[in-house]
């Protein structure tokens, strides 16, 4: 082979590996502001925690795509609840928040749950309850927007919603309901995928130290009590500086059935390179849910990083933002969906 186009094969391999550097922070969707927010942290010397929890926290306060932090997607009962975790890929701590009432700030609440019980996960009220202990302020999470949402809501039968088999019809009905005898056929409603639904993040250091966290509303009209994927360990997110990191976005309801960040870092553990191992998450749903609305974020602790989405229709490439130092200003990339 000709040395220019050796040099020329070389150049293309490295780009289709991402650019691999290192400190790295890559969130889903294309939330810069967040991006910017960690990567700020980092510079400043915090630590990959600091940067994840800023950046989860931005997304938060400015109600990313409305389906991060405050006033996005009211459950059958018109209330904003918010499921969040951080992970410390140094110590494989964990602290996570479901269904977290009145409270704005999950991936803070999630973090005091890591740093300040010996507990992975705490739940609804008695999060809330916990949250104040530490100095959260409680405050209700509706604003005009949900409000209005959940009013037209009821004005439309309570269209769509989640339940089945139940009376009377929940394709006709508003609650309450109750359990109908005869199991019917599978009922799957499709996400909105115009209300991308969840921030995660992975952030590295200079060193490979790295931490991945997520924060969500979930899911509009959800049954009360409703936990995503985004809370739950390997689900949501998974970070191993021994490994990499994944975090992943979309129904996730479907997806932490899969695991599917936790999958892709054992890919990369075993030196799947991080687009492939975000395809193979993907592909593993996929075999199951040929038409879940999906996506994850991988990288590995190199500072190489990939992203995979599943193809549905409307849903044809995904965006993500990366900040490793090649530019002054967070990139988009995106990747197209298979
Ligand atoms: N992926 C966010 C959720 O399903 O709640």
């Amino acid at each position: 082979m000709p040395t220019s186009l050796m040099f020329f094969t070389l150049i293309s391999c490295l780009l289709a590996l991402g650019q691999a550097s290192l400190p790295l922070v890559i969130n889903t969707w294309s939330f810069k502001n967040a991006t910017a927010a960690a990567w700020a942290v980092l510079q400043s010397g915090g630590s990959v925690l600091d940067a994840v929890e800023a950046g989860c926290d931005c997304c938060q306060k400015e109600q990313c795509d409305g389906s991060v932090g405050y006033g996005g997607s009211p459950d059958e009962s018109g209330e904003t609840t918010l499921d969040a975790m951080i992970m410390n890929g140094n110590t494989m701590e964990v602290g996570a928040v479901a269904d977290l009432r009145r409270i704005k700030n999950a991936i803070g609440v999630a973090r005091a749950v890591m740093e300040r019980t010996e507990h992975t996960m705490l739940v609804a009220e008695s999060a809330t309850v916990f949250a104040e202990n530490m100095g959260f302020i409680a405050e209700d999470l509706t604003t005009v927007k949900s409000l209005n949402i959940f009013t037209q809501w009821l004005k439309g039968n309570c269209q769509p919603n989640y339940r089945k088999n139940v009376c009377p019809n929940p394709s006709e009905s508003c609650p309450p309901y109750k359990p109908q005898g005869k199991l019917g056929p599978k009922k799957h409603l499709p996400t909105n995928i115009h209300s991308h639904d969840t921030i995660g993040m992975i952030a590295f250091d200079q060193y490979g130290h790295v931490a991945a966290g997520t924060s969500t509303n979930g899911r509009t009209h959800k049954v009360p009590g409703r936990v995503g994927d985004s809370p739950i360990v390997g689900a949501g997110a998974y970070a191993d500086s021994s490994a990499g990191a994944a975090a992943a976005t979309g129904d996730g309801d479907i997806m932490m059935r899969f695991l599917p960040s936790y999958l892709a870092v054992e890919l990369m553990r075993a030196g799947t390179d991080p687009s492939a191992a975000c395809k193979m998450a993907i592909s593993r749903i996929k075999r199951h849910y040929v038409g879940f609305f999906g996506a994850i974020i991988c990288a590995n602790t190199t500072g190489h990083y990939g992203a995979a989405c599943n193809k549905v229709p409307g849903f044809l490439q995904f965006h993500y933002m990366v900040s490793n130092g090649e530019s002054d200003e967070p990139l988009l990339k995106s990747v197209d969906c298979f």
